[in-house]
């Protein structure tokens, strides 16, 4: 532990493509997961970012796009809501979720890369990414968040949910994914992070962090910041 009483992270070991295709095989049930145990998380992650009719909004890491389509449904009429996503088969789960929800023409979901992503720089009021930053490996997360601080519009806010170790150095259920992690490194391919310092380290300033437990389990911490 170190003098600010933090640990160190575990890297990811799995490759890019090891996760693509374990999130193409959780993504036949990964709805469910999505729906049920994230519905806590998901409402009060959204109600931090706090989407206002007309804003063009990026979602990272779509998964089966529970959280687009509500972001969709805020932007209205006149604003774009975007999603990325690495594993076609998540972006085919998400597209059919999406088409049932009706509003097409204000939601684009996209296939890419979080660290190299299609857009241009200053495109969005607002950016959202749950449960996907803790994916990247250590040295690939400053590069995901400066590329949201790209994209950002100046003033812009960016809405981070992780699982993380953040005063919970010694909760047993991070030490038990830690264990997991080490031994499924393809499944279970993220692990708890540091979510706020990685954040403030990128140049980005703090508004609001706080902590969500899933089900007394999962210490997931919410983060609402602003590029510096
Ligand atoms: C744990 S899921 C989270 C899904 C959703 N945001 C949620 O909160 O349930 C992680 C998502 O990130 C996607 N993903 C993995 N690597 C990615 C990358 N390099 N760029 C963009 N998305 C990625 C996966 O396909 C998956 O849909």
């Amino acid at each position: 532990m170190g003098k600010d009483g933090k640990g160190s992270i575990l890297r990811v070991t799995a490759t890019p493509a090891d996760i693509r295709k374990s999130y193409g095989t959780l993504s036949k049930f990964y709805g469910l997961l999505e729906g049920k145990f994230e519905k806590g998380l998901r409402q009060r992650g959204l109600e931090l970012l706090a989407v206002k009719e007309g804003e063009a909004v990026l979602e990272i890491g779509i998964g089966t796009g529970f959280s687009l389509r509500e972001i969709a449904r805020s932007v209205g009429d006149t604003g774009k809501a975007h999603g990325i996503d690495a594993t076609p088969e998540m972006l085919k789960r998400a597209e059919q979720r999406l088409r049932k929800a009706g509003p097409r023409e204000r939601v684009v979901p996209a296939k890419g890369d979080a660290r190299a992503m299609p857009y241009h720089d200053n495109m969005f009021d607002a950016v959202y990414m749950t449960a996907t930053l803790e994916l990247f490996d250590t040295p690939d997360i400053p590069g995901v968040l400066g590329e949201i601080r790209r994209v950002l519009k100046p003033g812009g806010r960016l809405v981070v949910a992780s699982l993380s170790k953040d005063g919970r150095e010694n909760f047993w259920f991070v030490s038990f994914y830690e264990w997991l992690h080490r031994k499924f490194p393809r499944y279970a391919s993220c692990r708890p992070i540091y979510v706020e310092q990685a954040i403030k380290d990128t140049g980005f300033d703090i508004a609001r962090s706080e902590e969500f437990m899933i089900m007394k389990l999962v210490p997931m911490r919410l983060v609402l910041a602003r590029p510096r």
